[in-house]
């Protein structure tokens, strides 16, 4: 007999098998558990989807208790020491590493694609001089979208893997027209002869040079945080893509929706916060008065700590830690990476966070590394966006020839107020 749950209804008395596969049970079988013909059915009710999967995926896989992160069954670390950025997108996109021709082709693709359309150029000049990089980047992609009304086709798969390229290769300009744009630079536009990373930082830090050369081992840390950053399976923004992306509406408003998610602070934002951290507490001296406070309970969070999956260390952080010390090497010292070093120690020994299984994730010395490559705060989110959008474009692809695909659309357990009738405004006490 294959496995299966057997449930009894107390409420009266009736069993119910229900089958088990792959680990889980379908929560639809619940509805069959009813008190009466009229009555509903049984729910599960799961605010924040704490043990409720949403759906198959073949993409990631993490281990949160081991601290494992896989891509198609390559291990992180293999992927950060051997791969770049573009082949691992290619990879989560498609299945398997590509062969070389595959590689060439979609690298060319790639980077072919990276110009924008001048038109979007006034939309850029349309935001106040200081607007957070973010908001520009989900406004951005969500206008990109208008210059290519053929994406709505969404059931064409030429068609989609057409605006997959586009995204990827657009977003590193739309990151660096926003931020030139922010700082009152001109543009720099794709140099077709760098790699993707090395046609950002052109595109970020480029002035009246003809040709920029950026630094190779810069070049080769920001390929590996990209590479790092790729993907993570259901995390909020993903679930966002996901959802957005059910209603069957086009790429770009989807990316823009999950770009709004990885936004806030306890996501992609928190390596921003733990920058605005690190400088609130200000020096090593100041560590523990802060681990108190965060202990206490006062509101104040340790960020850069604890994750929802890894209740173990977040192997992305291990692999950070050493590209730090590369990127330090040429930069010099963060003067934050020793209060940070301090909170991690003394964080990694107390009662609190040990029994929480608080440990540092990815966010926790990224920032470091990009303030010492000379990248400003506000930016830090939109640098975890930028190869994320691959990671939410593979799960969207894998989503629309899912056959279990439906509009996304959760239940939910009423609490209002039982049907009344309407009371005229004379009469309302
Ligand atoms: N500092 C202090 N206490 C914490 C922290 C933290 N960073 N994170 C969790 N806790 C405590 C929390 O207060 C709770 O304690 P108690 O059981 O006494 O109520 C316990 O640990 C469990 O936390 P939780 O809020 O139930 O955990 P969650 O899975 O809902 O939240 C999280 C996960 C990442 C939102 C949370 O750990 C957090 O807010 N961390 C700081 C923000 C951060 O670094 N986010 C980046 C995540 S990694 C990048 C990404 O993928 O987005």
């Amino acid at each position: 007999m294959a496995d299966s749950l057997t449930i009894t209804d107390n409420r009266t008395g009736k069993s119910y098998e229900v089958p088990i596969n792959d680990g889980t049970i379908k929560a639809i079988d619940l509805r069959k558990i009813k008190v009466s013909d009229d009555d509903f059915g049984l729910m599960t009710y799961d605010p924040a989807f704490l043990n409720t999967a949403a759906c198959r995926s073949a993409i990631t896989f993490i281990d949160g208790d081991k601290g494992i992160l896989e891509y198609r069954g390559y291990p992180i670390e293999q992927l950060a020491e051997k791969s770049t950025y573009i082949e691992t997108a290619y990879l989560l996109l498609y299945g398997d590493l590509p062969t070389k021709p595959q590689l060439e082709q979609w690298n060319h693709d790639i980077t072919y694609h990276t110009i924008l359309n001048e038109n979007l150029k006034s939309l850029l000049d349309a935001f106040r001089y200081n607007a957070h990089p973010m908001a520009r980047l989900i406004s951005t992609v969500a206008a990109l979208g208008t210059f290519y009304p053929e994406a709505k086709d969404i059931s064409d798969n030429e068609m989609r893997q057409k605006q997959i390229q586009r995204i990827i290769a657009k977003v590193i300009t739309i990151a660096a027209f926003n931020y030139r744009h922010r700082i009152g630079m001109p543009y720099a536009y794709p140099d077709n002869d760098l790699s993707y990373p090395g046609n950002f930082l052109n595109m970020m830090f480029r002035m009246t040079e003809t040709k920029y050369k950026p630094n190779p081992a810069l070049e080769h840390a920001l390929d590996v945080l990209f590479i790092l950053h790729a993907d993570h399976e259901q995390n909020c923004s993903t679930a966002a893509m996901r959802s957005v992306g059910s209603s069957e509406v086009d790429p770009y408003s989807a990316v823009a929706a999950a770009a709004a998610a990885l936004y806030g602070p306890l996501h992609g934002g928190a390596n921003e916060a733990v920058i605005h951290m690190l400088n609130e507490i200000g020096s090593v001296a100041h560590v523990p008065d802060f681990i108190k406070r965060v202990k206490a309970g006062e509101g104040v969070k340790l960020m850069g700590f604890g994750h929802r999956v890894y209740k173990n260390y977040d192997p992305r952080a291990k692999i950070i830690k050493k590209v730090a010390d590369e990127v330090f090497d040429v930069t010099g010292r963060n003067p934050l990476l020793d209060i940070a070093l301090e909170l991690e120690r003394i964080a990694l020994s107390d009662d609190y966070f040990v029994k929480r299984k608080l440990y540092p994730n990815v966010d926790f010395y990224s920032g470091l590394i990009y303030q010492a490559m000379a990248i400003p705060m506000e930016m830090f989110t939109v640098l975890f966006a930028i190869p994320r959008v691959s990671g939410w474009l593979a799960q969207w692809n894998e989503m629309l020839s899912d056959p279990d695909l439906k509009i996304s659309r959760p239940r939910q357990i009423f609490t209002g107020s039982e049907r009344r009738d309407y009371v005229d405004l004379k009469k309302r006490g």
